[in-house]
């Protein structure tokens, strides 16, 4: 089964320009979700983590199917102002805006080995902010996982630039 054949485009959302790549039909069709859960963690190759993060909001969905199966601890990397606790913040530039990601102070233990999970990475600045958030916490994230990548945008190379190791399940330009 090809995983683009189950990834819809929305031309024009949020805003004109951008070709919105949603996951949401990905989700509602069974072999599609168990396929994108299975071949997201396929890199980590039997190495043992301990701790699934996900981004908001798609994120969760995926991260928390993978931390189930994987049978390990979720961490919710939440947009500004959203979690009750003390929190830990930085803040990152969206292909459509500005934004700050945070996590709980306590949610991740010194040493801890993190898969990071979301749906997209397009000019990585989400996930660079989530990097930083999960490693000032003392965590080391071993592996970042996405269904889509937009590699014009340059994220991913971002990424790996940073020394990370990074997945993708299917590239649009
Ligand atoms: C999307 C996507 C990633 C981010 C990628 O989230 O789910 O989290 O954009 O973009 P970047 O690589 O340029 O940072 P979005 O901002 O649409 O938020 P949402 O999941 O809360 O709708
Ligand atoms: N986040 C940033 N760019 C995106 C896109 N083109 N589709 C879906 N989510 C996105």
């Amino acid at each position: 089964m090809d995983l683009k054949s189950v990834i819809r485009t929305i031309p024009d959302y949020p805003k004109k320009g951008i070709m919105f790549r949603d996951i949401t039909t990905l989700l509602t069709d069974a072999r599609g979700f168990r396929r994108a859960v299975d071949e997201l963690v396929q890199p980590l190759a039997g190495q043992k983590i301990d701790k699934v993060a996900g981004i908001e909001a798609r994120g969760f969905i995926l991260g928390g199917a993978i931390a189930h199966q994987l049978s390990v601890g979720f961490v919710p990397i939440r947009k500004k102002g959203k979690l009750p606790y003390k929190t830990i913040a930085e803040s990152y530039e969206l292909e459509y805006g500005v934004d700050e990601v945070e996590i709980h102070v306590d949610a991740v233990e010194k040493g801890d080995r993190i898969l990071l999970v979301d749906d997209l990475i397009a000019t990585g600045g989400t996930a660079g902010a989530a990097i930083k958030l999960l490693e000032r916490a003392g965590g080391e994230v071993m592996l970042c996982s996405f269904v889509v990548d937009l590699p014009d945008l340059g994220g991913a190379d971002k990424l790996r630039a940073l020394g990370k190791k990074v997945t993708a399940l299917v590239e649009y330009e």
